[in-house]
């Protein structure tokens, strides 16, 4: 019988243990590396003032009035100046390759409702599924388009399509466009080609010569480490 009591109050007071560990524990206690009980990072969702505050310098935002590299001035044109928004023109410069690009964006972002032969019956609108008929970019009404005005098709959309202006940046835009023209131009469009005729520059031969520089300066480098080498082993003899 007192075995049993004794077998009932080790339960009890294993339960008693275990249930109060199982609770959560919000006070840390005492700290003694506080570098790793609070975090001293700068966290990235506050807002610049409370990172200033804080002693840290927010730097976020670009110069004012300047462009990241590789993009191009945007195109201001007010709002319902149509005019001008036909009027635009690609300001890149465009080779084979980028019909190639352009190509490959063509498939993946409007192959599947304007279709591979840019019929407009791609293969979205050929299931029945799809409300409105895709521009026959080849037919009659579009063949001779400005590309301004396709161009702003593909960056705000129109009626049933879609916007595309966060899926391809401006470059993309017109590497698109190119290849629509090109197609266009094959099945007898009248205007003109967005490509520019020839080859691409090609870059120049200086980071190849660079890298052999660097080369060079390694072995300099080892050299002047083993002669560091033996003035060390010198100073301890
Ligand atoms: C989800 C289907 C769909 C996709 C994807 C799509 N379009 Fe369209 N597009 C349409 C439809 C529908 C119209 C006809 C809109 C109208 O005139 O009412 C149209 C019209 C157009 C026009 C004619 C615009 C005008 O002013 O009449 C152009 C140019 C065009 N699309 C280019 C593109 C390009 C380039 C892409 C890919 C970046 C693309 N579309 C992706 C459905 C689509």
């Amino acid at each position: 019988m007192k075995k049993l009591s004794y077998i009932l109050l080790l339960t009890l007071c294993s339960t008693l243990i275990f249930s109060c560990e199982s609770e959560y524990k919000r006070d840390p206690g005492k700290i003694y590396a506080p570098d790793m009980t609070y975090s001293r990072a700068y966290d990235y969702y506050n807002t610049p003032d409370s990172i200033n505050a804080a002693g840290g310098t927010f730097n976020k935002l670009p110069v004012k009035n300047t462009i990241a590299r590789e993009q191009s001035i945007p195109t201001h044109i007010s709002e319902f100046d149509t005019t001008a928004a036909k009027a635009l023109k690609n300001p890149y410069d465009l080779y084979a390759k980028d019909l190639k690009e352009g190509n490959r964006l063509y498939m993946i972002h409007c192959g599947i409702c304007h279709g591979a032969k840019l019929d407009g019956n791609g293969p979205l609108y050929a299931s029945g599924k799809y409300v409105a008929m895709p521009a026959n970019l080849k037919g009659p009404a579009y063949i001779n388009m400005p590309e301004g005005k396709m161009y702003h098709a593909i960056m705000y959309g129109k009626n049933a399509m879609g916007a595309y202006s966060s899926q391809l940046d401006a470059k993309q835009r017109w590497q698109v466009l190119a290849y629509i023209r090109s197609q266009q131009i094959e099945g007898g469009s009248t205007s003109s080609s967005l490509i520019t005729p020839g080859e691409a520059p090609k870059m120049e031969e200086a980071p190849a010569k660079e890298s052999h520089d660097e080369a060079d300066h390694g072995d300099d480098a080892n050299h002047a480490h083993e002669g560091d080498d033996d003035h060390k082993a010198e100073a301890h003899n």
